[in-house]
């Protein structure tokens, strides 16, 4: 009785009581082979470059991210997962890492470490958004940061670093690069009055979301999709305007970097960001076909947001890429994840004594970096043989009765159906010359790179 009034107070019918929650998903084992390769592609390259990883809790006082991702925004406004603990403290399930990774880098006092520190992650995040194509409720982001110093060949750097990986995961055709300059804080608020003015008497013709923006956040006004509003925004005062002499110079340094780098990129001075940390460069890897829609990625320069969150004046820039969305393109392209997932042998027995030979040299085998799975249920010959079948393995090692009386093992070729008799104490010798010193999987706890 309780328990049924509790389930219809949470779920809506026609939701089953045992299913993922809208907007979210399992990541099953084929995915997850796209996940590990992404995340060493990530690692490898930032490695080379400097960065070390860091992981921020999945939730944080709220305030971290209102505060810095800023009031006005959709993620802010509509898009968190915001709850109470036990306690009445706020909490919120983090929507994007930027500004975690900024309270980390405040909190453990790593102004005291060599600049720029170098972060990079690889994490969930959760934002309520409307669940479509590439826009998921639980999503994985790639992201990186260079916190400390403000340099326009720093924001190259991390436009580079983003396009590097999407070379290294055969992607980087697919995207064009869409660069702006918002220009200073100082720039901003001119910039800022100039489009209120603008739209003084316009107000009518917004869209409802529009008319709040207007108010709450006007640079949003820039990039609405809404036609009227679209038009309205390309007769707009331009960003460009009003820019001062060094915010100027600052992005003709970041284009004139990007240039001498060979990256291509569109300038698109109606590109604003969703989030409002930002100032001077911003950026989108737009997809070439589908433009904002199914961007993959985004960045740009932050050099206010450590001192709004409590730092010293501290400048940063950095950028994150949704992971699902790098692998449906990867899908869409048809790439090949190398994937170490192949069983090498799997190990028939037949009886008890065959059963527990088989336990140890299953063992063994796994030591030597043989891929091994052994049917250890009470299946027939012909039922293991016929999973073996499934499993698609290359060699199925078969111990019955009469092999453990004479100390020999059967090793069947799966795809020729030829089978060999070999002695027990050899099996492991004769697999590695079959499958290939370089193919085996060893483990060595101690040889681990992270
Ligand atoms: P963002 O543009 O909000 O930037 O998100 C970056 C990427 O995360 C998006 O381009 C998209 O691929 C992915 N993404 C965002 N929301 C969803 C969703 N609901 N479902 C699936 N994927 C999604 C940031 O988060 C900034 N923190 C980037 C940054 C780092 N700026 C400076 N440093």
């Amino acid at each position: 009785m309780t328990r049924d009034k509790n389930q219809k107070a949470s779920l809506p019918s026609k939701i089953k009581p045992f299913q993922t929650p809208k907007g979210v998903h399992d990541i099953l084992p084929y995915d997850h082979e796209y996940y590990t390769y992404i995340k060493k592609v990530v690692r490898h390259r930032l490695r080379q470059a400097g960065f070390k990883r860091i992981s921020t809790p999945i939730f944080e006082y709220t305030n971290v991210f209102a505060r810095s991702i800023g009031d006005a925004t959709d993620i802010v406004e509509k898009e968190m997962y915001t709850f109470e603990d036990k306690k009445g403290r706020n909490l919120t399930l983090k929507p994007e890492g930027t500004a975690g990774v900024v309270r980390a880098y405040i909190e453990h006092g790593m102004k005291q470490l060599p600049q720029p520190v170098e972060l990079y992650y690889i994490e969930p995040h959760f934002r309520y958004d409307r669940p479509q194509k590439g826009r998921y409720r639980q999503f994985w982001q790639l992201g990186f940061e260079i916190i400390g110093e403000l340099d326009a060949a720093l924001d190259a750097q991390v436009i580079l670093l983003a396009n590097k990986i999407n070379e290294d995961l055969g992607i980087e055709k697919l995207f064009d690069i869409q660069l702006n300059t918002i220009g200073s804080l100082e720039d901003r608020k001119s910039y800022i009055q100039a489009l209120k003015d603008y739209y003084y008497d316009k107000e009518r013709s917004l869209c409802e979301h529009c008319k709040v923006r207007l108010q709450k956040n006007p640079l949003r006004l820039l990039d609405c999709k809404n036609e009227d509003c679209m038009i309205l925004a390309e007769l707009a005062p331009k960003m460009t305007d009003y820019l001062s002499k060094e915010s100027l110079e600052y992005y003709e340094d970041v284009k004139s970097y990007l240039n001498e780098l060979d990256i291509p990129f569109t300038e698109n001075p109606k590109l604003v960001r969703g989030l409002d940390y930002y100032s001077n460069t911003v950026f989108e890897f737009w997809d070439a076909k589908e433009g904002a829609q199914n961007a993959i990625g985004g960045g740009g320069r932050y050099d206010g947001l450590i001192e709004k969150m409590g730092g010293l004046p501290t400048p940063a820039v950095g950028y994150a890429a949704g992971i699902e969305r790098i692998i449906a393109h990867m899908k869409r392209e048809k790439v090949r994840v190398p994937h170490k997932d192949n069983i090498h042998v799997f190990v028939a027995q037949l009886g008890k004594e065959a059963k527990k030979k088989c336990l140890k040299l299953i063992d063994e085998m796994r030591e030597y970096g043989i891929r091994t799975i052994g049917a250890l249920g009470k299946g027939s010959m012909r039922q293991q043989l016929k999973l073996a079948d499934k499993f698609n393995v290359p060699y199925t090692l078969i111990l019955g009765i009469t092999e453990v009386r004479e100390g020999t093992i059967i090793i069947r070729n799966m795809e020729k159906g030829t089978q060999e008799i070999v002695k027990f104490d050899q099996v492991i010798d004769e697999l590695i010359s079959k499958i290939g010193e370089k193919n085996l999987d060893k483990y060595s706890p101690g040889e681990l790179l992270y």
